[in-house]
């Protein structure tokens, strides 16, 4: 099964994303006014120094952070509504729905279930979603053996290195040929080779599948494949770059939010 959306169309478009938490006393602003989108068929790059506001971004377009203001549509679903009166976006249940159904992980901590092996990991998820076992257990060995990993199916994470985990992460999160992809510091526990399938992986969700990848990272390897690359500095998008041409022109038929 290949499921492929239409490249150059909006995927994720925020307006006005505000965000602070507060520290003791005081609150500290983390995401300042900002504005973002992202195409089907990219690979967009958001780099900035740390604690500029990267993983909080990601958070909110992805529907796990609530932003304090501001907008998110992303597959054309307002995640979080908006004040006076306006929709008050998805209930917690649906917003699980919409990220099960839509969006696949990476992230920094790789979130893998301690007492399931490799390939429990990417199964639990794709049976979730609805495929059969035996589909989802076809899908999940395909999708290890693509990040190298075809010898450590049955292996639990404290029995893989540190690359291995990302690499059961990463696979778990393209099994599902995602719409939307996440992925933060994907290649930060990988060697050169390594880091080389998983940015050609992350390369092919959106050239071959119209996934848009959303990619938070300092790696140089992942900027030779990126579409886009974004700057973000204390909390504010400082530039914002296409290295290649779009794929299509940007689809008019969807305003930008609040336009
Ligand atoms: N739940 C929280 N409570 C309080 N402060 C937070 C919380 N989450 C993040 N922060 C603060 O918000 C700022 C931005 O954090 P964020 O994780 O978005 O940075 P980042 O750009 O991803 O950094 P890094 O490159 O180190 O991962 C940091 O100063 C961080 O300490
Ligand atoms: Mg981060």
């Amino acid at each position: 099964m290949s499921v492929s959306f239409p490249a150059g169309k909006r995927a994720v478009v925020a307006k006005g994303l505000n965000k602070r938490f507060k520290t003791g006393r005081t609150y500290i602003e983390v995401l300042k006014d900002v504005d973002f989108d992202a195409l089907h068929g990219d690979v967009t790059m958001v780099m900035g120094p740390s604690g500029s506001g990267k993983s909080t971004l990601v958070a909110c377009l992805s529907g796990l952070l609530r932003p304090d203001a501001g907008k998110v549509e992303a597959l054309s679903v307002d995640l979080w509504g908006g004040p006076d009166g306006r929709p008050k976006g998805l209930s917690a249940g649906k917003l699980d729905r919409f990220r099960l159904d839509n969006c696949g992980f990476i992230f920094q901590g790789f979130n893998l279930f301690p007492a399931l092996s490799a390939l429990q990991q990417v199964t639990t998820v794709l049976k979730y979603q609805g495929h059969s076992p035996d589909k989802a257990r076809a899908m999940a060995v395909t999708a290890l053996e693509e990040v190298g990993l075809g010898k450590r199916m049955n292996q639990k994470p404290a029995e893989l290195s540190g690359g291995e985990k990302q690499r059961v992460a990463i696979a778990r999160a393209l099994a599902k040929q995602p719409k939307l992809l996440f992925a933060d510091e994907p290649t930060s526990a990988l060697d050169g080779e390594n880091g080389q399938v998983v940015t050609r992986l992350l390369h092919r969700a959106a050239k071959e599948h119209g996934a848009a990848v959303i990619c938070v990272t300092h790696d140089p390897r992942l900027e030779t494949f990126a579409d886009r690359v974004i700057h973000i500095e204390d909390g504010r998008i400082l530039d914002d770059r296409r290295v290649t041409s779009a794929s299509t022109t940007v689809s008019s038929d969807r305003p930008l939010i609040g336009a």
